[in-house]
């Protein structure tokens, strides 16, 4: 009991973890960046990567082994809801990520180009519809709802 709820506690600071993350990228991310802001943004995405891995880690702990039973999320269309909204966060947090480390090489102040701040911003705000979606997934799902 206690380590099924320290996994839960794990999942929820992973997804708090995540939100501060994006929330924070959406807000340092500028078309004019500074060394110090470009820092901020490249450490918040690396919290954005390990928060998303303690979630799936937590979720699968959860599937496997914490929860209803493997077969219960199976057959739950929620729950492939759920992992779609989840691999589709990853995918679309992709290419902000390889602009990111693009300036690795080049830190210093920066102007971000229009068409590239415009994209990556479209990318963030995708990626936060996803995260809000997801909770009202795993709420359906862990109710056993139908289509
Ligand atoms: C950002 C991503 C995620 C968020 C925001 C999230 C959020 C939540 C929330 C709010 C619950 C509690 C639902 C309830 O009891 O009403 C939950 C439970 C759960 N989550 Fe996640 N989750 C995420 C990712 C994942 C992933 C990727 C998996 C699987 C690989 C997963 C598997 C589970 C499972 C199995 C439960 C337990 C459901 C039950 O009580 O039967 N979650 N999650």
């Amino acid at each position: 009991m206690l380590v099924e709820a320290l996994i839960t506690w794990l999942h929820y600071l992973g997804v708090f973890v995540l939100v501060g993350a994006l929330a924070g990228e959406l807000m340092a991310f500028r078309r004019e960046m500074s060394a110090a802001a470009q820092k901020m943004v490249r450490v918040l995405d690396l919290h954005y990567g390990a928060s998303a891995g303690l979630v799936l880690v937590t979720g699968l702990a959860k599937v496997f082994w914490y929860g209803k039973g493997a077969a219960y999320y199976a057959g739950n269309p929620f729950f492939w809801v759920l992992i779609a909204l989840f691999v589709a966060m990853g995918l679309l947090s992709v290419p902000p990520t390889l602009y990111f480390l693009r300036w690795r090489r080049s830190i210093g102040t920066a102007t971000v180009a229009e068409g590239d701040y415009a994209r990556i911003r479209r990318l963030f705000w995708l990626e936060a519809v996803a995260l809000a979606l997801i909770p009202l997934a795993a709420a359906l799902m862990a109710r056993g709802a139908e289509f």
